[in-house]
């Protein structure tokens, strides 16, 4: 099953690039750029990781990514990131980035978004890791404020494939962004959302409704309502969960307690990931061990996993077949 599990093919589709920045990178970066960081070892840093709920996690989160200044910042995070998860055998990706974050500290959007999408390309040439990139609207700042960032985001159309919401979802219903939504759309880009991590199954209505997106990210709270479990079976909307994000941010207290399973059993199309794995403690291959290990999934269930990643991708249908057709070829040399 271990092997298995690191040999599967399968795509990442929710991965905040931000989320992936080690200590070891950050304290580097902050030597670099001459940013006084307020630990002094990875030990320090590691020991700060200790989060109580979502919003104790992005307030280290934010903080940490003050490190990235230059071009080459964004490129070395996102190529130390496909490294990793080319030698797990992720085939595809697709990465979230939190531009606010950056153009609030006076970092131009043309510089995060030139870095990532350089390595992306390179990763497509180089390793043979197909991506996408995804903008994501942080939800607790004004409509106004997203407005204003996808139409700076707008110059560089053609680098993106979607935008999402993200950051403290409690008190930030999706129905805030309808407006930005639609104006996304009309540029032909996909959508996404989280939704239903910490807040309720109500804000998965929402983001579907009013946000009309493709993908739910997250929406483990979906199991508080059967209709709601019955829309999203029906129409097979996504749910890209996040194991080891959510043991580590207490929307499960352990992993035995998480709801995967019953996901799965409830015939939702449910695919695997990891979130900002340089805080969670995994990357891809970690998040399907430990989910496997502790919900004793079957091989069957694997591959149902794997299978959904790539199915649930904003892909073309060609190099989804692709994909698929690989997966299936590696399942069907599966002796046991
Ligand atoms: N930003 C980075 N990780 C996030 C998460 N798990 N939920 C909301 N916003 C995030
Ligand atoms: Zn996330």
């Amino acid at each position: 099953m271990k092997t298995m599990i690191q040999n599967i093919p399968k795509a990442e589709l929710h991965l905040h690039i931000e989320g992936t920045l080690e200590p070891d990178l950050m304290l580097e970066l902050g030597r670099r750029n001459d940013i006084l960081l307020p630990y002094d070892s990875i030990e320090e840093i590691e020991a700060a990781y200790d989060f109580s709920d979502l919003q104790s996690f992005l307030d280290i989160y934010y903080a940490g990514m003050k490190v990235l200044h230059t071009e080459q910042d964004y490129f070395d995070l996102t190529m130390a990131y496909l490294r990793k998860v080319k030698a797990q055998n992720v085939r595809h990706v697709e990465i979230f980035f939190d531009p606010q974050a950056h153009t609030s500290r006076g970092i131009p959007f043309s510089r995060v978004i030139g870095g990532i999408d350089r390595a992306l390309k390179e990763a497509g040439s180089t390793m043979g890791i197909s991506s996408g990139l995804i903008l994501c609207f942080l939800r607790h700042l004004s409509a106004a404020d997203a407005m204003k960032t996808l139409e700076l985001a707008l110059e560089y159309r053609e680098l993106l494939i979607g935008v999402g919401l993200d950051s403290s979802e409690s008190g930030h219903p999706p129905e805030k962004f309808t407006e930005v939504f639609a104006r996304a759309r009309e540029h032909g880009l996909k959508t996404v959302a989280h939704a239903g991590e910490e807040g309720p199954p109500a804000y998965i209505r929402g983001a579907i409704e009013s946000l009309k997106v493709s993908r739910i990210d997250h929406g483990v709270r979906c199991l508080e309502d059967g209709a709601l479990v019955r829309m999203l079976g029906a129409m097979q909307i996504p749910l890209t969960v996040c194991p080891l994000s959510n043991v580590r941010l207490r929307v499960f207290n352990q992993m035995k307690d998480h709801n995967l399973k019953q996901m799965l059993n409830a015939g939702l199309c449910v695919t695997l990931n990891s979130d900002d794995p340089a805080y969670f403690g995994g990357y891809l291959v970690e998040n399907y061990r430990a989910a496997q290990q502790a919900l004793d999934l079957s091989r069957q269930d694997i591959y149902q996993l794997a299978r959904n990643s790539f199915r649930a991708s904003f892909l073309g249908d060609k190099d989804k077949e692709r994909l698929l057709g690989e997966l299936d070829r590696f399942w069907e040399e599966q002796t046991d």
